[in-house]
């Protein structure tokens, strides 16, 4: 046991009950409460999870209100496409060097949910569609921070797959579901990692929110996974703290001025919280409080370095989707430079992961100082960079330069306001604006380049017009030399997809149910989501998962897969066959061609970045244990093999698959036949077996409780002014005088979205719980009067 552990245990043993109440909820937006007199410090736990967002003056869960300059390295939809964990770790350890400067003692991040639908607007948060790629670099990130004597944060712990009413809607998945997708990526984060801190999400899951939902926060994290750390809420995601600390949620954040003190007091009086289980979060508090104060790391850190290691980061996550060999460019000639993005970079996500950057750079300064006079360099902005909208003269302006220029390279992508924490996306188009500018450029001359900024996937109905298409994604502050350096090929292309970029949302299955109702959300896709789908169904992806091309070529030779103890070693040999350095990605899928239970037509079960010079070669070796080839039974509540005939599938993307071979398995025991959705949307039926009990039916937003929404107030006269004083209040206590589009949007939506709850836990305690109470009766007794008036 960790020396801080025990010493916390000793504390507690001195501590009153008052004392424990209080360390039990943080003191303010960012740090814990302290007790002096018994030698606990308070700490202090920021945003994440690319970089820094500490705030000094005023404070928000939003990223409204400005934070300390910081390296803004890639966000994770970047970070992701590296596939790359050295690289990665090395990011965490600067993120780890920069808090540890600022006195942070834990970074809230990184985020690992699984981007269910490409709408999602908090994607550009998140590494993948899939748990192990997830979790194998949320693993890398946390081990890198957590190199520095800074704890990292595994946060939305769990089924936090959209924004839309996020607060309190219900992700309903089946058990099978909710183990092989939407936990696996925190179970391989948990144990090859051991993060400091979780933080759990604000949805309920399956009828219970996730702040006191045991079965999560204790069974499966704990007792199951091993982890030996402290779990708090997500921004005011309790809905019952008395519940929380008997489920295993150790610390509620931020501070709600003591709103719930009472009820742990009463409960803990009446027994129904044990001391035990008090003491239990309260010594993990402590624990934390001494473990991150006495840990040893370092601050000093040179700003240079770490700009250079996010422009290296932003290259090897950018991903080469087409090349007829225009790329790398020339440095001949003229160059059309199109899109405002060329100079107002998108670069990150809007948010509570919005970080002040240290410097940015732009493309167009970029590209103009490595060609330096052996290329001309000509502009047009085309639409503008917040809105994304264009014009005639705009387009007039693309014509001429496009057409003049020898080559053309076009950056479009989405505008901060089309993706951001707090709503998603309502379709997956570009804006109108960047379509019609691709559109004049693609029309004036062939040799046109065009490269995307964006958070995640995008329609590209016209992706094989250009001589060559990139996803750059979020760069993080050096995009525009990251992008300059892999356009000119002083750096090659890295990224591979992780994650694929539908033809159209609407082929999706996931679709039918994303983001629709406020209270509930049916995943009635079950594991068909993203490559899970596209390969079982047949329906190709315009850009499918794994994908990326380089400047080079890769041929793979000699697959072995040979058994080793409880599983098997695949060995590969990648030669570099092409005419510069690059980099592989090495993919390895297991299919299981009969199974009991329904199974996607392959699933990745291990991946290796190799980087290699011309003519360079090397042996690749992965291992895919037991629980490669398992499912999870939802029957014995295991995971087993069905032994059998499987094949393992090595390729350079999920659809480019270079070797296989096929194995016979011979350990393993029976599987439960398991329900899963024949077309790929579970009708009523199939979802009724899916769950093993009936479909819940959505609530209305009557009769009001402490889980309603503001919006839900709405729905009575008397609620209309009660969520009209509310908004009022919020509006006070945030300054948006200065505030964009996007950040106007974000505010809406969470202030409308916030459960009656979270309201009184941030009202300073100007509206108590036990007030809230009284009022929702109030209310509920004006509601069904009106009822009664109507029928
Ligand atoms: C977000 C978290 C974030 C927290 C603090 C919440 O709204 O969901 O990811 O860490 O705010 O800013």
């Amino acid at each position: 046991m960790r020396a801080t552990y025990e010493r916390a245990e000793q504390i507690v043993s001195r501590l009153t009950t008052d004392e424990k109440i209080r360390l039990v909820s943080g003191k303010d937006a960012w740090t814990t409460e302290a007790l002096d007199e018994h030698g606990v410090p308070s700490i202090m736990l920021t945003d994440g999870p690319h970089g820094v967002r500490k705030q000094t003056a005023s404070t928000d869960h939003l990223g409204i209100n400005e934070s300390v300059p910081a390296t803004c390295f890639p966000p994770a939809v970047t970070l992701g496409s590296t596939w790359d964990p050295a690289l990665v770790e090395e990011v965490g350890s600067a993120l780890g060097r920069e808090s540890r400067a600022n006195d942070v003692a834990v970074l809230l991040g990184p985020g690992l949910n699984i981007k269910r639908h490409p709408a999602g607007g908090r994607n550009f948060e998140y590494f993948s569609e899939d748990p192990f790629v997830s979790g194998k670099l949320a693993a890398a990130l946390v081990r890198g921070i957590q190199s520095e004597g800074v704890g990292a944060c595994l946060k939305h712990y769990a089924a936090n797959n959209q924004e839309f009413f996020r607060m309190s809607c219900d992700s309903v998945v089946d058990d099978r579901t909710l183990n092989e997708l939407y936990l696996t990526g925190f179970e391989i984060a948990v144990k090859e990692s051991s993060p400091w801190t979780v933080m759990c999400s604000y949805n309920k899951i399956n009828g219970e929110h996730a702040d006191i939902n045991r079965e999560l926060l204790t069974d499966k994290l704990r007792d199951d996974w091993g982890f030996d750390g402290l779990v708090m809420s997500d921004w005011f995601a309790v809905s019952d703290r008395a519940l929380g600390i008997c489920a295993g949620l150790d610390l509620e954040m931020p501070g709600s001025g003591g709103a719930w003190d009472a009820q742990v007091k009463e409960a803990h009086a009446k027994g129904l919280l044990t001391t035990a289980e008090l003491d239990l979060a309260v010594t993990r508090v402590i624990d934390l409080a001494l473990r991150a104060s006495e840990a040893e790391g370092t601050s000093e850190f040179d700003r240079d370095a770490h700009h250079e290691l996010a422009r290296r980061a932003a290259t090897a996550g950018t991903v080469l989707l087409t090349n007829d060999g225009i790329l790398p460019l020339e440095r001949t000639g003229s160059i059309a430079v199109i899109g405002a993005f060329a100079k107002k970079p998108r670069y990150q996500g809007a948010g509570s992961s919005l970080v002040n950057p240290t410097q940015v750079d732009t493309f167009l300064s970029a590209l103009r100082t490595a060609v330096g006079d052996a290329a001309e360099v000509h502009y047009a902005p085309g639409y503008d960079a917040t809105t994304g909208e264009t014009e005639e003269v705009l387009l007039d302006e693309v014509r001429e330069a496009a057409r003049k220029a020898d080559v053309v390279v076009v950056l479009a992508g989405l505008p901060q306001s089309y993706e951001s924490e707090g709503f998603d996306r309502p379709h997956l188009r570009l804006p109108d604006g960047h379509t019609a500018v691709i559109a004049a450029a693609l029309d004036a001359n062939d040799r046109t380049v065009v490269a995307l900024q964006n958070g995640s996937p995008v329609e590209l109905p016209w992706a094989d017009r250009p001589a060559a298409l990139v996803e750059a994604y979020l760069g993080g502050q050096a995009s525009g030399s990251a992008l300059a350096d892999v356009l000119l090929g002083d750096a090659a292309p890295g990224g591979r997809l992780a994650e694929s970029f539908p033809i159209s949302a609407a082929d999706l299955p996931a679709d039918r149910d994303f983001a629709r109702h406020p209270k509930q959300v049916e995943y009635r896709e079950g594991l068909f989501v993203g490559y899970r789908y596209h390969d079982t169904a047949g329906i190709p992806a315009r850009f499918p998962f794994g994908h990326g091309l380089t400047y080079t070529a890769f041929d793979y030779s000699g697959l072995s897969v040979r058994k080793s103890g409880e599983g098997y070693t695949v060995t590969v040999t990648v030669t570099n066959v092409g005419p510069r350095a690059g980099s592989e990605v090495v993919q390895v899928y297991v299919r299981d061609p009969e199974c009991a239970a329904y199974r996607p037509a392959k699933e990745l079960k291990g991946f290796a970045k190799v980087h290699l010079e011309p003519g360079g070669s090397e042996k690749v070796t992965l291992k895919l244990d037991r629980r490669a080839f398992s499912v999870w039974d939802v029957r014995s509540q295991e995971w087993r093999v069905e032994p059998g005939a499987f094949e393992v599938l090595v390729g350079a993307s999920s659809t480019d698959i270079r070797a296989r071979r096929t194995i016979k398995v011979e350990f393993g025991e029976a599987v439960s036949p398991a329900h899963g959705p024949t077309v790929f949307v579970a009708n009523d039926n199939e979802f009724r077996l899916m769950l093993g009990r009936e479909i819940p039916e959505a609530k209305g937003p009557l009769p009001y409780h402490r889980d309603s929404t503001v919006a839900d107030l709405k729905e009575t006269a008397t609620g209309r002014v009660v969520a009209g004083m509310m908004l009022q209040q919020a509006k006070k206590a945030f300054d948006m005088s200065e505030a964009d589009a996007t950040t106007m949007a974000m505010f809406d939506a969470a202030t409308r979205e916030a459960p009656l709850r979270m309201v009184a836990m941030g009202s300073g305690g100007k509206l108590t719980l036990a007030g809230l109470d009284r009022l929702i009766r109030g209310l509920n007794v004006t509601s069904s009067k009106a009822w009664r008036a109507r029928s």
